[in-house]
């Protein structure tokens, strides 16, 4: 499949091929560029960048590599407060605004899932350049090309994740991606409060086969010198659930001895406090973890030492003579990877990649939901209940599993296990049969998916009109996984 008029919202919409395609691409910029090589592909065309949040590498160099490519560029740098956002308007009617401006628009947004929203109403490409802790694809085709130049290669490396891993956008585009590519990825985050969202360990386990190793707490606590012994876990790996009402298991838990050991890539985030609404999570911040160098010492390997910056106090200045430090230069490369995405999602460099993909695991593409009524995102941040920008959007969700009953936000992809569920028919227009029924009874079986209706709450199904069932509350399986 080509590039040309394609989006990129997820690092998911690559296949494994596209993400290398791009990187060689890159690589090829980069050599032009530093032989001082004129390369005006996109002359004549012009890239809108729509930033309703702060930004210095991303919108940088973006701006640079269009230039860079003999194009152009309509520059909103703080959207939210000078474009017609400040008025009022939804991000989809700016996006079809701008489409008539630009070949291209780049969108970084607070919301979780608005690149999407600009993607499903602009006729032009749309890249996210980041949409609240959601995603942030271009930073990891960056990361990518940073630890390719170094290593020679992703597969096989181990690479340890480091530091707010649940609001960090770049982070979960990045395991997406270094999962997908056949890297060992160790996840360490010092606070509960910022493990990798179930979410985007369940979507890696479901669609791509794949859990990462979680960094056992006591083990951290040694490590930082709150506990004075080092507890040694059995080699064999075993499930450990993220969450406490959870039965699945979504990562492997690791010894801090085994990853000291294994490192070859220490990838290390800010504490993201701006996404922060709890006085729990500032707490976070304050006890938050620092890579010094004495702890990178105890590492074996000498790993590459990564941070899609801005950097506050967790990775010390001292850190920037440490040859291994590469994160200046990940920065810079943002401008031969911003340069060879654009072109090449503008046809300006036409390359087409077999379409194979064997880091997708699905084989059955999931059914969607979208009803006007019924369930919500529960996610806040999500474009689908931001009041503004529901006057073009609906809830809509996959249905990624019907036992137990599951559902993926298409926004913001967050996964929910909504209580109950309804039937359009069987009641024949005769109010008093309307019912609702949990969604772990076998009611669920009997629904046709084309008249199922789900709710998150009982109040959500009385306000509709329905009643409750016999079947409301009985979520219990019986012996042998039948349900009654
Ligand atoms: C990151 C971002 O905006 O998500 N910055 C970037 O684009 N390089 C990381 C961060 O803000 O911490």
């Amino acid at each position: 499949m080509g590039f040309a008029g394609r989006d990129l919202i997820s690092i998911n919409d690559f296949t494994k091929e596209e993400i290398e395609a791009v990187l060689d691409l890159a690589d090829g910029m980069n050599s032009a560029l530093e032989q001082g090589k004129r390369i005006e592909l996109c002359k004549g065309m012009d890239m809108a960048t729509l930033f309703y949040e702060p930004s210095t590498r991303t919108r940088g160099s973006f701006e640079r590599a269009m230039h860079k490519l003999g194009g152009e560029v309509v520059s909103f740098a703080e959207a939210q407060a000078i474009s017609s956002a400040a008025k009022g308007e939804t991000i989809a009617d700016t996006v079809r605004v701008l489409e008539s401006y630009a070949d291209i628009i780049v969108i970084r947004h607070p919301l979780e899932g608005a690149a999407k929203v600009a993607a499903d109403y602009a006729r032009v490409p749309v890249i996210n350049a980041g949409d609240g802790a959601h995603e942030h694809p271009t930073q990891t085709l960056c990361d990518l090309y940073m630890i390719k130049k170094e290593k020679g290669r992703i597969k096989g490396l181990a690479v340890c994740l480091w530091g707010d891993l649940k609001y960090g956008r770049t982070v979960h585009s990045l395991i997406y991606a270094l999962a997908r590519l056949g890297a060992e990825v160790f996840l360490w985050s010092q606070m509960q409060d910022l493990d990798m969202p179930e979410a985007v360990l369940g979507k890696l386990r479901s669609e791509y086969d794949y859990a990462p190793s979680k960094v056992n707490p006591d083990d951290l606590k040694y490590m930082m010198g709150e506990a004075d012994v080092l507890y040694i876990a059995p080699v064999k790996p075993y499930t450990y659930p993220l969450w406490q009402d959870s039965d699945m298991g979504s990562s492997v838990e690791i010894t801090a001895r085994e990853v000291l050991g294994k490192t070859d890539v220490i990838y290390v985030t800010r504490v993201q406090t701006e996404r922060m609404g709890k006085p729990g999570d500032i707490e976070a911040e304050e006890s938050g973890s620092i890579v010094t160098r004495k702890l990178l010492g105890k590492f074996k390997k000498k790993p590459l030492v990564m941070h899609p910056l801005p950097r506050v106090n967790e990775l010390p200045s001292e850190l920037d003579k440490y040859p291994k430090s590469v994160y200046f230069k990940q920065a810079a490369y943002g401008v031969p990877i911003r340069m060879a995405l654009t072109a090449l999602l503008l046809g300006a460099s036409p390359i087409e990649v077999p379409e194979k993909d064997e880091s997708f695991v699905r084989k059955t593409a999931c059914p969607k939901y979208k009803k006007a009524i019924g369930v919500e995102c529960p996610n806040p941040k999500c474009v689908s209940v931001s009041a503004g920008e529901r006057r073009y959007i609906a809830p809509e969700f996959t249905i990624v599993n019907r036992e137990p009953l599951t559902l993926r936000c298409v926004y913001c992809e967050h996964e929910i296990h909504p209580p109950y569920v309804a039937t359009s028919d069987w009641h024949e227009g005769i109010v008093e049969n309307k019912r609702y029924y949990s969604s772990d009874s076998f009611m669920l079986e009997r629904i046709k998916p084309e008249n199922l209706i789900i709710f998150g709450s009982e109040k959500e199904a009385q306000e509709q009109g329905f009643r409750r069932s016999l079947y409301a509350t009985t979520r219990k399986k019986v012996q042998g996984g039948a349900k009654r």
